[in-house]
């Protein structure tokens, strides 16, 4: 019993569950690629060219991405590096894909942020931080790129501060710029190491290590590139933040690395300081209290549903992240939101794309999950007394469209497949209240995601479809629906719907409208989503 409770916090306390957060194109995959490479999880990390003229990646997988060469899923990536069991949690960076982004950070313990060091912060990857500056979990920065001309290091670090408010402590400091960039400077170890370019740095990039007062450095690096790494380093040490673990836990100081994801350069010793800085998962809030991953109860939360994953075996996989006890295999557990006990039945674990039956699992890991219309994004299950989780993100939809099925033949294929991308969180579904036809007013996010929509449609369930556009931009729930004596007004650009479920809701051209709809109907109660009905 005791070692048992000796193995299982090992296993908690060697567990690393965190997400990369960036704008599209700061090198994200490609970081993701070299730091699977340095798990060992894959033999060679193809570069993002040859990858994508092969049209495959180990962490995309979606047909539609691969056309697009954008990544609009995400999925999960568990590796091991020295003795820790890494949960790289794959975000979408299309900003059209927001939502499944924000829901896969409440999974996350931590966030990996990748810079573009010749652009600086951008605008999705200031939206993600907040979100995790929010959550208070800890951000580490990378800032990517280094092989390439590039901004100021020190204009950098300022821009953290200035754009999203946190302070910054580099670890490491690049020496030249662009084709003069020689490497980087530990600052924690007083090392050196030398940049050597290797060929798409598809192997792991060789490192010559050496110290500052070095003479050898000045003739390797020349004296005016020595020099300047000195004042700047001097500069640092006597003005920038020092490394407080304490802030760095609660997301009040992040830690900044230099690197080439690339050429492979500072991706090792970043992942070095960061498996051991990094928080191991974290307690939860739930509605019973905090929630500690050593709770001999098992507990955790779905975060995202997904269709299709797999073309040959058509299924629908509930993420679910761990939080507290040990997951086995074929367990009944608790579900509060269905009031009844379900069995875990073909657990996956996942890895992009493969999959294998997870026999076991702990705090942090995430598990695929495969009954199929039990679980949605937010569900809780657990043994014991029950909980629930419950501060999920709401994402409300902004664009809203008619979407018809053209084909007779396949109506029960799009009815099927519109219910499903629903239950994923990918779109919401409103019907006309008391229309002839009930036709679906699909309403999203992005306006991409009526793109994907569709496209899933044709290729998933082999549905063409055609679209209308409306002029909705957004919803609201009525606590009491009109009926029963009680009467609405509705005024102009409005219109009474219901949401899949079958709850009363409204659509409105924009927010004057609905200011309106509010004024002509003082005691109408309007609620952001249909959860507030209770
Ligand atoms: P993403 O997932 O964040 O969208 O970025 P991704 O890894 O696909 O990288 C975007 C582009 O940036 C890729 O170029 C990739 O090769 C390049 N890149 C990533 N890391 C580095 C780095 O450290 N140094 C340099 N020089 N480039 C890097 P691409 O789209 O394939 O081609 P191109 O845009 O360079 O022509």
């Amino acid at each position: 019993m005791q070692t048992d409770m000796q193995e299982y916090s090992s296993q908690i306390r060697r567990r690393r569950t965190f997400a990369i957060i960036s704008h599209p194109d700061a090198g994200k995959t490609t970081l993701t690629e070299k730091l699977l490479l340095y798990g060992g999880a894959i033999q060679m990390a193809g570069s993002v060219r040859a990858r994508r003229s092969q049209r495959q990646a180990t962490s995309d997988w979606m047909e539609l991405e691969r056309q697009r060469g954008i990544s609009i899923t995400s999925t999960v990536l568990q590796f091991e590096f020295e003795g820790y069991v890494l949960n790289l949690l794959d975000t979408p960076g299309h900003q059209d894909f927001s939502e499944d982004t924000f829901r896969t950070l409440m999974a996350a313990d931590s966030a990996v942020m990748l810079i573009d060091k010749a652009k600086g912060v951008e605008e999705q990857t200031r939206k993600l931080f907040h979100v995790c500056r929010r959550r208070g979990i800890p951000i580490f920065t990378f800032i990517n790129k280094l092989d390439r001309p590039g901004r100021d290091p020190l204009d950098l670090l300022a821009e953290l501060e200035d754009a999203l408010g946190i302070q910054s402590t580099a670890l490491n400091w690049p020496i030249g710029d662009g084709s003069d960039f020689r490497g980087v400077y530990d600052l924690a170890s007083r090392e050196v190491h030398l940049f050597e370019r290797s060929e798409h740095g598809a192997q792991r990039a060789s490192l010559r290590v050496t110290d500052l007062s070095d003479p050898a450095l000045r003739e390797l690096i020349g004296c005016r590139q020595h020099e300047q790494l000195r004042e700047e380093i001097e500069l640092l040490e006597a003005a920038g933040e020092p490394l407080d673990r304490e802030r760095v836990s609660h997301g009040d100081l992040t830690p900044v690395y230099f690197g080439s994801a690339l050429t492979n350069f500072g991706v090792e010793l970043f992942l070095r300081s960061f498996i051991e800085m990094a928080p191991p998962p974290a307690p939860r809030m739930s509605d019973s209290g905090l929630v500690r991953p050593e709770d001999e109860e098992f507990r955790g939360f779905i975060f995202k549903v997904q269709a299709n994953m797999d073309p040959r075996h058509r299924d629908r996989l509930a993420f679910l992240r761990i939080v507290s006890g040990k997951f086995e295999r074929d367990m009944s557990v608790w579900h509060p939101r269905l009031g009844r006990t379900v069995r875990l039945t073909r657990p996956q674990k996942l890895f992009g794309q493969e999959r294998e039956v997870a026999e076991e699992g702990y705090p942090g890991d995430i598990i695929g999950l495969t009954n199929p219309g039990v679980f949605t994004i937010g569900d809780t299950v657990c043994t014991g007394q029950p909980v629930r989780f419950r501060d999920f993100p709401h994402f409300p939809p902004e664009h809203f469209a008619v979407l018809r099925n053209t084909r007779v033949d396949r109506y029960k294929q799009f009815l099927k497949g519109i219910q499903q991308l629903s239950e994923e969180g990918v779109i919401q579904l409103f019907y006309e209240r008391d229309a002839a036809r009930r036709e679906p007013i699909v309403g999203v996010v992005g306006r991409l995601q009526f793109d994907v929509v569709r496209y899933r449609l044709e290729t998933e369930y082999g549905v063409e479809t055609a679209m209308e556009d409306t002029p909705f931009r957004l919803a609201r729930w009525l606590r009491t629906p009109p009926g029963d004596g009680h009467t609405i007004l509705w005024t102009t650009g409005t219109k009474l719907v219901e949401d899949a479920d079958g709850n009363a809701a409204a659509l409105f051209n924009g927010d004057w409208y609905l200011n309106y709809m509010q004024e002509k109907n003082p005691g109408l109660e309007l609620l952001e989503t249909s959860r507030d009905l209770g």
